[in-house]
């Protein structure tokens, strides 16, 4: 039995948004992200993969509190901070950071490197001179690999790794707890992919961070996951540790993605295999469980409800009848 609060643990976690839909353009809503749980012990860095459109972003903006849930609880370090407003809100935010996908609109083209490192630390009143400011932008930057003469720079003057390695050092200047990387390499040529992996790892450890590592690219998660959630249509239906699930994917979804692995070799990568049958809509998701119109082990009890996310094996968690 582990005795640890974790660091984040999310109960039943739902966002609706409300759409338009067909000629009529009648308002319908969908659930993007459709009442998950899971918890993120300190030190962890867990994979969240599934294809596109599937909730990734939407449970890590969540998490980071840029989206107010529709419904369910988050807590922090054992505190509840679903519904923090103002000076709480504040504290929390210095512990939970995130990174996205593309470097090129997620910086502010007209500030410096050192005007772009240099806010958070004004916004959260950390150091108490410019010298002090200067230092800790200078730390920050040699942490991700970049040289002090950058800090004067633009981001245009940067290429796409280098600037991913601006926004990972803005991430970082607050020394941050968790932090939520949203496809972090996905925009970037894949020859400085591997790069900036590497760095993310090394990061981790110099620093005790804790990562959700959000990404649809199973080989990105398997680097630097110790864990992976697999999350299909706003569900998540398997959970288990990387080597485990690498080893004996369970959920037939899982599988199907495993098909799909991109090849070691960069070069021969492709995105995710399409998997055959009808994708169903979340404007229109099936009764039972959502996988079923394209799962091969489909019955008609897969038909009535979807089915729980249950421990099937020590740590192994999977939501199918069939199992
Ligand atoms: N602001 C919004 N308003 C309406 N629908 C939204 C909004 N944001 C996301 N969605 C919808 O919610 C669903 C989940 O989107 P989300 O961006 O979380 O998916 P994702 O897994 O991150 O996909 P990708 O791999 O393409 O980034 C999608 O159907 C998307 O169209
Ligand atoms: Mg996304």
């Amino acid at each position: 039995m582990k005795q640890e609060i974790p660091l984040l643990k999310v109960e039943n976690l739902l966002k609706e948004f409300s759409v338009v839909k067909g000629f009529w353009a009648k308002k319908a809503r969908i659930k993007a992200v459709n009442n998950i749980s899971f918890s993120i012990d300190e030190g962890e860095a867990v994979g969240l993969v599934g294809e596109s459109g599937c909730g990734k972003t939407t449970t890590g903006r969540m998490l980071v509190k840029l989206l107010e849930p529709t419904a369910g609880k988050i807590f922090f370090s054992g505190e509840d901070i679903s519904n923090l407003k103002g000076s709480k809100l504040k504290t929390i935010r210095r512990e939970i950071q995130m990174v996205f996908q593309d470097p090129f609109s997620s910086l502010n083209p007209r500030m410096t490197v050192y005007d772009i490192l240099k806010r958070p630390l004004e916004i959260f009143k950390v150091a108490k001179g410019s010298d002090e400011k200067k230092q800790i932008a200078l730390e920050i930057l040699q942490d991700v690999g970049l040289k002090p003469e950058h800090l004067t720079r633009y981001p245009h003057e940067f290429s796409g790794g280098q600037r991913q390695r601006i926004a990972i050092a803005r991430a970082l200047i607050l020394k941050p707890r968790f932090i939520v990387l949203d496809e972090p390499t996905s925009a970037l040529d894949v020859s400085v992919q591997a790069q900036i992996l590497n760095l993310l790892k090394n990061l981790r450890k110099e620093h005790s961070l804790t990562y959700l590592l959000i990404s649809h690219d199973l080989s990105v998660v398997r680097f630097l996951a110790n864990r992976i959630m697999v999350m299909y249509m706003g569900k998540l239906v398997e959970v288990a540790s990387t080597s485990e699930l690498f080893r004996e994917p369970l959920h037939p979804y899982t599988r199907l993605l495993m098909g799909s692995i991109p090849n070691p070799n960069p070069r021969h990568r492709k995105k995710l295999k399409m998997i055959e049958g009808d994708i169903p809509s979340l404007l229109n998701p099936p009764p039972g469980c959502f996988f079923a119109p394209r799962c091969p082990l489909k019955t008609s009890e897969c038909d009535k409800a979807f089915p729980e996310l249950r421990e099937v094996k020590e740590g192994h968690l999977a939501a199918c009848f069939k199992i």
